[in-house]
């Protein structure tokens, strides 16, 4: 059975991941309390020992706002973290995967990105996440750098708990002038265990099908979750003023994805339907 190591697993896609990925492979499973990546010593330490078939790279500084004032640290952890989980891998021959992130576009090109397009990112995480691919391309040809997009699981802060959070207390203004992908942790990971059984390498596109506004998804919340009174109203960017600037649109094109795994990334429609039903069930329990 390959041996697949997960670094980052008790973040919100580390859990869904690693909760995927124990039914195909052996698994093995590290979090900042196990190893920190900005520590190439101890990163090397864990791989070399555990010698996997494949390291997976889900730890990461994902404050997009938090990041414009402590770049110092996006960096340490999204650049030169994603360098020493490469450099360790190639020292054991394993394939190398990385999260990547849609804001690494600067969202001006008018129809959804492939993988061959040119980042151009506008804010500091972004900036820190692309240093991360670069680094990861620069240490390993055995690497799978996969660009996903507006994140939701269940085991961490996202944006659907956000609305439902302030929904519960009141009407709410969200911008309209942002479009991308929501994409579900669960069908990310499952794009991840299909691509993990292939000997795929490069950069892949993997976000839920379709795409929309904040805005829009704020309200396809607000009424999957029975909430019909809440008002919604659209709000815009630059009246928002977050630390952070964000791509007016970042649709990712996933066909790259579909042709080498098959799988068709379910719509952010279903996948917000199948996350509150997750929900549910855990608040029923
Ligand atoms: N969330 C999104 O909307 C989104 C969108 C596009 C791409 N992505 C990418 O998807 C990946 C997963 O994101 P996520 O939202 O699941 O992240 P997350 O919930 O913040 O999880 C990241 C995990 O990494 C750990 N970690 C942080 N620094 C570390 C270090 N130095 N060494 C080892 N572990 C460390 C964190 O621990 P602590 O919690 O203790 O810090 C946390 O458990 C990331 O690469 C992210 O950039 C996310």
């Amino acid at each position: 059975m390959r041996r697949v190591l997960v670094i980052g697993s008790k973040g919100m896609l580390g859990r869904d991941l690693c909760a995927r990925l124990r039914q195909d492979f052996e698994l093995f499973e590290a979090d900042i309390d196990e190893v920190d990546i900005t520590d190439f010593g101890a990163t090397r330490e864990l791989v070399g020992g555990l010698k996997p078939d494949e390291v997976v790279n889900v730890a990461a500084f994902t404050d997009v706002d938090g990041a414009q004032s402590n770049a110092w640290l996006a960096y340490e952890i999204n650049a030169e973290g994603a360098r020493n989980v490469a450099k360790a891998a190639a020292g054991v021959g394993a394939r190398c995967t990385y999260i990547g992130t849609d804001f690494i576009f600067d969202g001006e090109k008018g129809s959804p990105y492939v993988e061959e397009d040119s980042p151009n990112p506008r804010c500091v995480y972004a900036k820190s996440k692309l240093a991360g691919e670069l680094n990861v391309r620069q240490h390993t040809d055995r690497h799978l750098i996969l660009r996903t997009a507006w994140l939701f699981g269940i085991h961490g802060r996202n944006f659907v708990e956000a609305i439902l959070k302030r929904a519960a207390v009141g009407n709410l203004q969200v911008v309209d002038d942002q479009v991308g992908c929501p994409t579900f942790s669960v069908d990310l990971s499952e794009a991840i265990a299909r691509l993990l059984r292939t000997e795929e390498t490069g950069v892949f596109h993997c976000a839920g099908s379709g795409s929309c506004s904040w805005f829009d998804f704020a309200k396809q919340i607000v009424k999957a979750a029975g909430m019909p009174e809440v008002e919604v109203s659209p709000i815009s960017s630059v009246d928002l003023n977050r630390p952070a600037p964000r791509p007016a649109c970042s649709v990712l094109d996933v066909s790259k994805l579909y042709r080498a795994i098959g799988f068709r990334m379910p719509t952010w429609e279903d996948a917000l339907r199948r996350y509150l039903g997750l929900r549910n069930e855990r608040i029923g329990e």
